[in-house]
């Protein structure tokens, strides 16, 4: 069946691209959910299901494909089984904080059309771990009979972050709230410290504030859970180049699990929309292909520096099926994105997947 890439695209341009993106985005979600309600999600499910020639082995898991959605479009794991339904290989939920938080003032999310990117101010809009938790324990019973019924089920991983009116100094323990509040829900765990929206956040990534929140977030999961969760840490693209080693060389010192890379950045280089109606969007992460040069570079230096068995995820820019299978060659284990989704729609998942298999098929990745 040929994907309906064309109808999405006009619905994009007619509907959606004249709607805020904010309320864009909650019909979108919620269409979804009335899918997955219905029959509907169940035809999407059986179109978009990974061919099983994507299955990967990564942080001691099988993921159904090495390609998955990238944190921020469900904050708050209210749509993970409908998502799931789009043919992801993992869903990362979050960014949770330890506290419930409205997050910045609206508008706080912008379109840049010219660029298929986005800019977003949104800072941590979220219910806060204790009522995530909730909804990832009722989610994982649900996955459990999907996977015993031979479904589609991708691995949920949590990102967590700092709530906003917690001090740099509080930082810790409010980490370790949504930790040992999420990792026993939790397929694998990330510590965002590299979100440019919350004040402060990102000095969380030097290094002598870093080893001390890692240690103390990979010890409280693994407790809470009693068993070990995979632990990676979620950098940003504008950090210089030896702040990257250093991030990767704490990675083998803390034995941690992974490293994702990139988050959104704060420049607004490369852009060829007017400057200044990129100007007057006003502060906030840059995503979508205008990242991607950066992000691969990223990824290159972290894999010298990191081996085999520790997993990188590559994520920032991508979207064709060649883009994700250039970042596994350049020594991604899973990839992600997020920025496509809107400018492509929930078919573009499925031609992901499709063309990844068949790239896989004919040994080019
Ligand atoms: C609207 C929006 C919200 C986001 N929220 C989060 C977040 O809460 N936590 C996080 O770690 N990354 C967040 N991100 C960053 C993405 O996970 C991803 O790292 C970034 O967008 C680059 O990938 P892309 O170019 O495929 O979008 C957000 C991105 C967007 C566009």
């Amino acid at each position: 069946m040929p994907t309906p890439a064309p109808v999405y695209k006009f619905v994009f341009r007619h509907v959606f691209s004249r709607m805020d993106p904010e309320r864009a985005h909650h019909l979108v979600v919620t269409g979804l959910r009335a899918a997955h309600q219905s029959g509907a999600g169940r035809v999407l499910e059986l179109l978009s299901k990974p061919d099983p020639v994507l299955k990967t082995q990564a942080l001691g898991m099988e993921w159904p494909s090495p390609f998955g959605l990238a944190a921020g479009f469900d904050k708050g794991a209210t749509a993970v089984l409908p998502l799931a339904q789009l043919g992801f290989g993992h869903i990362e939920i979050g960014t949770v904080t330890g506290q419930a938080q409205p997050g910045n003032e609206q508008p706080r999310l912008f379109r840049l059309v010219q660029d298929a990117a986005l800019i977003n101010r949104m800072g941590f809009n979220n219910d806060g771990a204790a009522a995530v938790r909730q909804r990832l324990q009722q989610i994982r019973a649900r996955r459990r009979a999907l996977t015993r019924a031979g479904r589609h089920v991708p691995v949920v991983g949590v990102n967590i972050g700092k709530t906003k009116i917690v001090p740099l100094e509080g930082a810790v323990d409010d980490y370790l709230v949504s930790a040992k509040a999420l990792a026993p829900v939790a397929d694998y765990l990330v510590v965002n410290v590299s979100s440019p929206n919350t004040p402060g956040l990102r000095q969380l990534q030097d290094i002598q504030a870093l080893r001390p929140l890692l240690r103390a977030v990979g010890e409280e999961a693994d407790a809470a859970a009693g068993r070990h969760v995979p632990l990676l840490v979620k950098i940003a693209p504008d950090l210089a180049d030896e702040d990257i080693d250093t991030v990767a060389e704490l990675v083998l010192e803390l034995k941690l699990d992974g490293i994702i890379a990139t988050n959104t950045t704060i420049s607004r280089d490369g852009l060829r929309t007017d400057a200044a109606d990129v100007e007057a969007k006003g502060a906030g992460g840059l995503s979508g292909p205008v990242l991607a040069e950066r992000s691969k570079q990223v990824l290159v230096r972290l894999r010298k520096k990191l081996p085999e068995g520790i997993a990188i995820i590559s994520v920032g820019g991508v979207r064709t099926p060649e883009d994700v299978a250039e970042r596994l060659r350049l020594g991604a284990d899973l990839v992600q994105g997020y920025t496509a989704l809107i400018y492509e729609g929930p078919f573009w998942v499925r031609r992901i997947n499709r063309g990844l298999a068949a790239l896989r098929r004919q040994g080019r990745v």
